[in-house]
């Protein structure tokens, strides 16, 4: 068995104010990923470290982490990939820390919420009339859109939410996109206001970092330059027909 050295930040705001890194050793085998590591940490050698994870599986997008600089899931970063370096493992950026490996997702939480991440209806029709029908060419319209597990590494990757957590950011309009372009959704009206609103998807500079780390390839650039072009085609559609072409 190889051994890895992994440096874990540990925060404890009752013993002290400032986060300090801690570095332990993990026997590990070729199959194993970081996450394997803090939970042979937390079994063998200090009970006290503190992260979350839940399914080991990247399904339940809870095991996030800064892994040698870069926002990843701790369950699918093998630790043979870091093979003869010392593996950093840090909080998610951009997020406040609550203790050792945990941050604060409660703004997150209500981004996502603020959305409204479900099938709005202007008049729901009763259930005995059968679902509502939707074709293979409409689903694909939004389906990467839809694989989100809101695991939070495109805001810790991206700059402008880091500097401005206002801002609606990736993964809330990727899921605002996923139901604008479901053909059974009428929700467009009530979206629409909440992703171009000052700090929606306008605040977006095309960084592209939000893409390039999701873990489960969705494009939240995709989805906020879509929603900008929509907007934009609806704002000049009512200068150029006020009365909706009538
Ligand atoms: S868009 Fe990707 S990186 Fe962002 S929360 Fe969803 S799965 Fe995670
Ligand atoms: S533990 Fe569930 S995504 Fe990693």
């Amino acid at each position: 068995m190889d051994t890895a050295t992994i440096r874990v930040t540990r925060y404890r705001p009752e013993t002290g104010p400032e986060p300090f890194f801690q570095e332990y050793k993990v026997p590990y085998r070729n199959d194993m990923v970081v996450l394997d590591a803090l939970n042979y940490i937390k079994a063998n050698l200090d009970g006290s470290l503190t992260y979350r994870w839940s399914c080991r599986m990247g399904v339940c997008g809870s095991c996030g982490a800064n892994v040698d600089g870069t926002p990843k899931l701790t369950c699918a970063s093998f630790l043979h990939e870091f093979k003869g370096r010392t593996i950093n493992v840090e909080p998610l950026p951009n997020f406040p820390v609550i203790k050792d490996l945990v941050v604060n997702m409660e703004d997150f939480m209500r981004k996502l919420v603020k959305i409204k991440p479900w099938i709005i209806r202007e008049k729901e029709t009763p259930p005995e009339q059968g679902e509502y029908q939707q074709s293979a060419e409409e689903l694909e319209r939004y389906q990467q859109f839809s694989s989100c597990i809101n695991c939070m590494l495109c805001y810790s990757a991206c700059p402008i939410y880091g500097l401005n957590e206002k801002f609606l950011g990736p993964a809330a309009t990727a899921l605002a996109y996923r139901y604008i372009e479901d053909s059974r959704d009428q929700g467009k009206n009530v979206r629409f206001p909440i992703v171009h609103e000052m700090e929606g998807v306008w605040e977006c500079t095309l960084v592209g970092e939000c893409s390039v780390v999701c873990p489960k390839g969705v494009d939240p650039m995709l989805a906020i330059q879509k929603t900008k072009i929509l907007g934009a085609t609806n704002a000049l559609r009512s200068i150029l027909m006020p009365r909706g072409g009538r």
